[in-house]
This record gives C-alpha cells, sequence and structure tokens, in this order.
C-alpha cells in the first residue's frame, strides 16, 4: 500500500478502508510515514470530510494505540462525562459524585487545565492531601467500594492521537469536526467506560461558535458511539458566559460544594441536573431524563450528593471537613482586588475567554505544561449577562497572593471583558439542544444561533 494513494483518494472525496486507515495510522505512529504525508492526509480530510465509518475506525485505532482501560471488574455499567472545554467549568467535582450516589459507578481519568480553562485534577488538588495519582488496583478498588474515584490521565493513552493533534496543532487541521471527533472519543474509549454523556459547549468561550457546529460535532461523537458499542448522548450548552461565579481552582472547589449542597447557582445546578439526568439514563438508573433530574434533585437537597463527595475526598487522602467547612480548609488568597463598573446600565456580554485569561494572569492557570499554579488565585464574578450595576459598583472580584503588574493586566482584563448597555440583552438559555442516537432535539426556539 502507498501513503501517497491514500492521500490522493481522500484528496478526490474517496472513502478509506479500515486496512487503509490501518495503514495510516499505525505507519505514522511508528515512524514510518513521515509528517508532511500525514498532514496532507488530514488536510485532505478537512476539505472532504469523512464517511461516519472511517471515522469511528479512525477513533478505535486511536483508542487502541496505547493503554486501555478495564473497567470490567466493577460491576453496573460505567458512565464517563466529558466536556468540551469552558470556563468555570467544574461540573465534574459536581456531577461524579452526584451520579454516584445515585448508584452509576464513576471512574474517571481527568487532566489538568492549559490555556484559559481550568482542569478538574488541579481543581482537586487545591483540596489539602487530596492525591491524583492511585495505582491501577486501588483506583479500581476505590470504585467498587464508594462507586466513584477520579485519577490523573495515565502517561499513555492515546499516543495516536497525541502525536495526530499535534501535528494537526501546527497545519490548520484542527477545527475538522471528525477529526476533533475521533480525537475526544478516542480517549473517552480508550478510559473505559460503557455509555458516554458529552457536554458540547457552544459560544465566545468555546470551540465551537454556533449551535449547528456544535450540534454537527456532537452528532458525530454519537454516531461513533454507536458504531463502537458505547452508546453515548450529548447536551448542548452555551458558554457565552462562564459557568457559576467561580473562576479559578479552590475558588471553584468551593462552588462546587455548595451546588453539592443544594445551594449552588442557577446556571451551573441546571447544567449539572441535566448532563447527570443523561447519565443515570445511560447508567440505567432512571427511564426518562425527567426522573432522573428528580432523582438527583432529591440527592442535592437531602445531603447523599455531598456525603458522597466527602467520602470520595476522604477515599483519595484530601481533609473531608472540606465538604463542612470549604473557606476553613482550601487555600485562601491574600488579598482580594475589586474591578468596579466605570458606567451604570445592564451586563450585555461577558467574554469568558478573557475572564479564563484574566484569572490565569492571577495564576490560576498555565501557559506551558511545566508551570506551576496558584490554587488560590482566581476570579469571583459578581455581575453575569443581564443583572443591572450602578457607575462604580464590583462586577468582579480578584483573589490573588501575586502584586503588581499581574493584578494590574488581570483588572484590565476583567474590565474590558463586561460589555454594559443600556437595553436588557438578548439572552440564549444555556441548555440548547440534546443529541442521542435517535437524533437531535432542540430544547429552546432561541437555540438556532
Ligand atoms: N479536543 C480534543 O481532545 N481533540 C481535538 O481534536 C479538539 C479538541
Amino acid at each position: 500500500m502507498r501513503t501517497v494513494d491514500l492521500i490522493r483518494k481522500k484528496r478526490n472525496g474517496g472513502e478509506l478502508t479500515a486496512a487503509e486507515l490501518t495503514h495510516l495510522v499505525e505507519g505514522y505512529c511508528n515512524g514510518d510515514i513521515p509528517d508532511y504525508q500525514a498532514a496532507a492526509w488530514a488536510m485532505a480530510v478537512y476539505f472532504q470530510g469523512q464517511t461516519p465509518e472511517e471515522t469511528a475506525i479512525l477513533t478505535e485505532l486511536m483508542a487502541r494505540s496505547g493503554d486501555q482501560l478495564d473497567l470490567s471488574s466493577i460491576p453496573g455499567l460505567k458512565v464517563d462525562k466529558h466536556s468540551t472545554g469552558g470556563v468555570g467549568d467544574k461540573t465534574t467535582l459536581i456531577i461524579a459524585p452526584l451520579v454516584a450516589a445515585a448508584g452509576v459507578p464513576v471512574a474517571k481519568m481527568s487532566g489538568r487545565g492549559l490555556g484559559h480553562t481550568g482542569g478538574t485534577i488541579d481543581k482537586l488538588e487545591s483540596i489539602p492531601g487530596f492525591k491524583t495519582e492511585l495505582d491501577r488496583e486501588a483506583f479500581l478498588a476505590q470504585v467498587r467500594q464508594i462507586g466513584l474515584a477520579v485519577i490523573g490521565q495515565s502517561g499513555n493513552m492515546t499516543p495516536a492521537d497525541k502525536q495526530l493533534y499535534a501535528l494537526r496543532d501546527v497545519t490548520a487541521t484542527v477545527d475538522s469536526i471528525p477529526l476533533i471527533a475521533s480525537s475526544i472519543m478516542s480517549k473517552k474509549i480508550a478510559a473505559g467506560a460503557d455509555r458516554i454523556v458529552l457536554d458540547v459547549k457552544v459560544g465566545s468561550g468555546a470551540f465551537m461558535k454556533t449551535v449547528a457546529a456544535a450540534e454537527e460535532l456532537a452528532e458525530a461523537m454519537v454516531a461513533i458511539g454507536k458504531q463502537v458499542g458505547r452508546s453515548t448522548s450529548a447536551l448542548i450548552s452555551d458558554m457565552d458566559q462562564p459557568l457559576g461565579y467561580a473562576i479559578g481552582n479552590a475558588l471553584e472547589v468551593e462552588e462546587a460544594i455548595s451546588t453539592l449542597r443544594g445551594e449552588g447557582p442557577e446556571d451551573l445546578t441546571a447544567l449539572c441536573l441535566e448532563l447527570g439526568a443523561q447519565m443515570v439514563v445511560l447508567g440505567g438508573k432512571a427511564d426518562t431524563l425527567a426522573v432522573g433530574r428528580a432523582l438527583l434533585e432529591g440527592l442535592l437537597h437531602d445531603g447523599q450528593a455531598l456525603g458522597k463527595f466527602r467520602d470520595f475526598v476522604a477515599a483519595q487522602g484530601g481533609d473531608p471537613g472540606v465538604a463542612d467547612t470549604p473557606a476553613a480548609i482550601l487555600p485562601q488568597a491574600a488579598s482580594r482586588t475589586e474591578v468596579r463598573a466605570a458606567a451604570a446600565g445592564i451586563i450585555q456580554s461577558i467574554d469568558a475567554e478573557q475572564l479564563g485569561a484574566a484569572a490565569m494572569r492571577l495564576g490560576a492557570g498555565r501557559a506551558t505544561k511545566d508551570d506551576a499554579i496558584d490554587p488560590a488565585a482566581g476570579v469571583v464574578m459578581v455581575k453575569k449577562v443581564g443583572d443591572a450595576v450602578a457607575a462604580g459598583e464590583p462586577l468582579a472580584v480578584l483573589c490573588h497572593n501575586s502584586t503588581g503588574s499581574a493584578v494590574a493586566e488581570a483588572a484590565e482584563l476583567v474590565s474590558t471583558s463586561y460589555r454594559i448597555g443600556i437595553e436588557p440583552p438578548e439572552m440564549r438559555p444555556l441548555l440548547l439542544s440534546v443529541v442521542t442516537s435517535e437524533g437531535t432535539r432542540r430544547l429552546a426556539k432561541e437555540a438556532g444561533k
């Protein structure tokens, strides 16, 4: 088989067979196929797309390229959740104990943050003593015992995706829906869950800028799940402004705990209930989304979700008292600086990406993977879209240990990310569409942007 013939076939709109895709992926990973030929194929896919069969085959090849987790020793249907990434997205911290309290086992691998979005592992590590590195046996035993464990990603999972993603990043081929879909799903499949729930974000703080593009990506991933026997569903949710109020590691843990107590922000609570409902339905613990939502609401309000979080923190070496008195246990920033509104009006929009960048500038995130982070640093929003503000009133509070130019730069980023106007803004609902193997259902008429 000659690589050039496969590139030409794809360039001309043909469909590659399993053998041809195996030649490409394995050949690229073992060094037989050079970067320039792999890049030419990725560009051909960018322009010609892939059939659902090609995308499923590519996904499985990448999933099988390195270590895979075998969760079969854990009884029941294991359901994983993935978000395409957003600012202030602390949903895993809430949903994992919530659905575990409903009887769905969660054996989750999560990542660290890079750039303007934070990672679940960094957030959990802000809890004193919390260990995110467990050996495989301890990880599986913990899920069998308490129904829940979250650890960092193992070094050798989906190496083919890592290599191809790095190539796509420098050849302008990242934003191809079939390539994004297979990249995300390969990691979920290697992580071993039987069922997968996806939160596909749309908006200024997200990869996908339109609802139609987000639905297309979700449909591609749901189709892969079906083809490879891992039932998958997805929710399309708005990321035109950060989720909840807190951005930054310990700050987000604190907000997650108040949500687990049933006292969280409305948007964050609604999103967690919706994604959690999809998980309990796929996990066989509820017949419909409405039943699942009601079950989870009960667990938030009767203390069982918070109790599961407490057990989870204790099992991984953290101080379980964080569930009861988070402010006394989590690291706190030495200084708080308010960013005030220059004019009165109504908040029209908030640039989520820019707020994420402000938190990062204060030390909450890393620019390169070796940077240290400050767990206490971040931004707490005071105003959100649609809120009225008086001149001089705080828009947000910077929490920082750093001083000087970093704080001034973060304040400027926060201040310019808020757009204030006179008229009430048109607000897009948070929950936009549900995508399952049965089709795509719009939840809101206004979703069509
Ligand atoms: N996230 C991924 O994991 N892969 C992509 O290709 C794009 C975003």
